[in-house]
């Protein structure tokens, strides 16, 4: 293209902004190499896309590799349970590496490692793996697995670090239709249990443990206190983090417990990939809802494989020499898409790194992607506002220049944030794009397309191709501040929650009559119809981009002998984005008798026990009774106000208006 044509687009991506807000127009790198040409060439693809949704989906199906073609793009006769790609036959592990390597890619770096330890002698290992490479070890593992009776249709957890054995199991789960339900790190012994229980998981995939911040996590210890309480679960497959050095503390069960190092000495490295229908399950991920019970968010082999393609290739313009880093866990969604499937089924290169920012010091992410020279970095809100407070002098010691896009997930992003982005790691040159969607979603849902999308800070900006998004109010109207709503169905939705369709229903699709999926999330749509989350509108807290649902918490706290009643509600946290504030009320037999001190500790551990340390709220705070209406229901609203420090708001619907008052008296003594 002409400096003048590139200019013109520039340009014609700039007209027409009606709102005053900062804006930033496609860089002219970008726009001399996109995909698709500026604001109206996005508008006029999205126009098509959304006309013609069997076409435009169609079209990006057939990049992949199909072993039979399916029949229909897309049945909506068991709406809202969607079928894509109808009787098409795929593989998605067989995408990410046979399909690459066929087309030539063999040895070229799928994974590039980085462990967290580094100091001289200790485990510091950077390590990098071929397309071919991958392709052997996935086969190998998928064989193991075989080995222990595991067959397609059947479930397996695994809990892991960060490692590319995690990535490895999990495409070795998919290469022969085995469901994986990946359980994150963080989450206790009671977490596993639970999930390995509700999807009566025939076994659990881990390792002797991994680093975080410096110390040794020893994961397989977890999983034994887990398992010990899961009939269904007949093995533990354990691969040890240092090779020849297991950790001492690791104890195997005889009959139960295999080392993985031993089960796959002299298996075959060649393993055929399943042809799999497209609308059988690839993976469980479970995630917390309004309830206590979080819910086992199922995924398909095609629809969402062709998402993850789709959107990886676009949103992030991935091209054949990026090195992309995710630095999401493999634990959350993120991690599945833009770790895992999204960059190996678009043939890219992708770092994955063990282990926390902060170690050993606040320059580590920086010294990555220079060591690396990473090209595109897609990390969380909460990272950066944890970067800002670190200090900009770590950054200015690394040399950032081969970055060329950045990327924000999980969390609205605050506009100060965005901005310290895009001039400290960006150098003002790298666009980001500030992606939108959800474990339900499985991809991009609400980005902008770099080189095409004027940005501004703190919104998300506008629909994904194919994505049919609406803000609503609660009865259905379109309106400029009110609910997100997704209309028309999309590839990589969720094919319901497991074991339990009616939840499925009732939480999603029964808002508006069934018309529109309903995500949870606030919207206000601006003048230039650009899309700005305002965060949940239900009962769920997004804390540090981990989903909480708040009644997980209170149905922790009730377990304690002392508690009568509890509420948590998310409140504004600097660094966290939200932060739990938690409100107990104690029996008359311990109100006034104990030490608040020592149960709220008590408290926490209970939470540390039965759900994770990441989910510990800020504050608890015992108080002698919660807001209510006259017909019970707790007025979360005003216990977010107490905790804002803000006026309250309307209180004539409660039945004892004087409640108020006394929680606010408590929570700022003890505060103090
Ligand atoms: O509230 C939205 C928020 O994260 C929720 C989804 O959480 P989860 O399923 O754990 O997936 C996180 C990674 C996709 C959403 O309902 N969220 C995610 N991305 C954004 C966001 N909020 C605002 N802006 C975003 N870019």
């Amino acid at each position: 293209m002409s400096t003048e044509e590139i200019d013109d687009v520039r340009k014609a991506s700039a007209e027409g902004f009606a709102s005053a807000d900062q804006i930033f127009h496609p860089s002219t790198d970008f726009v001399q190499k996109a995909r698709v040409q500026g604001l109206d060439g996005y508008r006029a693809l999205y126009e098509r896309s959304i006309q013609d949704l069997d076409g435009f989906w169609g079209d990006e199906a057939s990049q992949l590799h199909w072993f039979e073609r399916w029949s229909a793009v897309l049945d909506e006769s068991r709406k809202p349970f969607f079928r894509w790609f109808v009787d098409g036959k795929t593989n998605i592990a067989y995408n990410c590496l046979d399909a690459q390597i066929a087309k030539g890619l063999g040895d070229k770096t799928a994974i590039v490692y980085e462990a967290e330890p580094t100091e001289a002698g200790s485990a510091s290992e950077i390590r990098k793996i071929t397309y071919r490479e991958l392709l052997s070890e996935v086969c190998r593992f998928a064989n193991v697995l075989k080995g222990l009776g595991l067959k397609k249709g059947d479930t397996v957890a695994i809990y892991m670090p960060m490692v590319p054995e995690l990535a490895i199991a999990v495409l070795a789960c998919a290469r022969i239709g085995v469901i994986h339900s990946v359980v994150f790190g963080g989450f206790s012994a009671e977490a596993i249990r639970d999930r390995v229980n509700d999807a009566s998981s025939k076994a659990v995939i881990t390792m002797d443990g991994g680093y975080r911040r410096g110390k040794f996590l020893a994961l397989k210890q977890t999983v034994d206190e887990a398992v010990a309480e899961c009939p269904s679960c007949a093995h533990v497959l354990v691969l040890e983090r240092h090779s020849g050095k297991p950790d001492p503390s690791c104890q195997m069960k005889p009959g139960r417990d295999v080392w993985y190092h031993e089960a796959a000495s002299g298996v075959s490295s060649e393993c055929p990939a399943e042809a799999l229908e497209s609308n059988e399950m690839l993976f469980l991920l479970y995630t917390s809802g309004s309830t206590g019970k979080p819910k086992g968010i199922m995924h398909s082999v095609g629809g969402y494989m062709v998402h993850a393609y789709t959107t990886n290739k676009y949103s992030f313009d991935l091209r054949g020499d990026d090195l992309f880093w995710c630095t999401a866990d493999v634990g959350w969604v993120t991690g599945h898409t833009y770790v895992v499937y999204g960059p190996l089924l678009n043939g890219a290169s992708v770092l994955m790194y063990e282990g926390a920012p902060d170690a050993p010091d606040f320059g580590r992410f920086w010294k990555i992607i220079q060591d690396h020279k990473v090209t595109i970095f897609y990390t969380a809100p909460t990272a950066i506002r944890a970067f800002m407070k670190w200090g900009d002098d770590w950054l200015k010691k690394h040399d950032l220049s081969s970055l060329r896009l950045l990327g924000s997930v999980g969390e609205p992003i605050n506009p100060e944030a965005w901005l310290w982005f895009h001039k400290n790691v960006g150098a003002e040159r790298c666009p980001i794009v500030d992606t939108w969607w959800q474990t339900e979603t499985g991809g991009h849902m609400i980005t902008p397309i770099p080189g095409c999308t004027p940005t501004k800070p703190g919104s998300a900006t506008l629909p994904f191709f194919g994505i049919d998004a609406a803000v609503l109010d609660e009865h259905g109207n379109e309106t400029d501040h009110g609910i997100l709503a997704i209309r028309k169905p999309w590839p990589g939705i969720t094919q319901g929650i497991f074991g339990d369709p009616q939840r499925y229903i009732d939480t999603y699709w029964n808002r508006w009559g069934g018309q529109y999926y309903f995500p949870g999330d606030g919207a206000i749509r601006d003048k230039d119809g650009y899309l700005w989350i305002t965060g949940r509108v239900d009962d769920v807290v997004n804390v540090s981009g981990h989903r909480i649902g708040t009644a997980e918490l209170e149905a922790v706290f009730i377990e304690h002998e002392a508690v009568a009643e509890s509420a948590v509600v998310g409140v504004k946290h600097e660094l966290k984005g939200q932060g739990l504030m938690a409100f107990v009320i104690l029996k008359s037999a311990f109100a006034g008798k104990v030490d608040e001190t020592d149960l709220a500790k008590k408290l926490n551990a209970m939470v540390d026990a039965k759900i994770g340390k990441f989910a510990r709220p800020e504050r608890i705070v015992f108080v002698p009774d919660l807001p209510k209406t006259r017909s019970g229901k707790i007025m979360r609203r005003l216990l977010r106000d107490i905790s804002e420090g803000r006026e309250l708001g309307n209180v004539t619907t409660l039945a004892d208006p004087s409640v108020v008052e006394a929680i606010r008296t408590k929570f700022q003594s003890a505060k103090a």
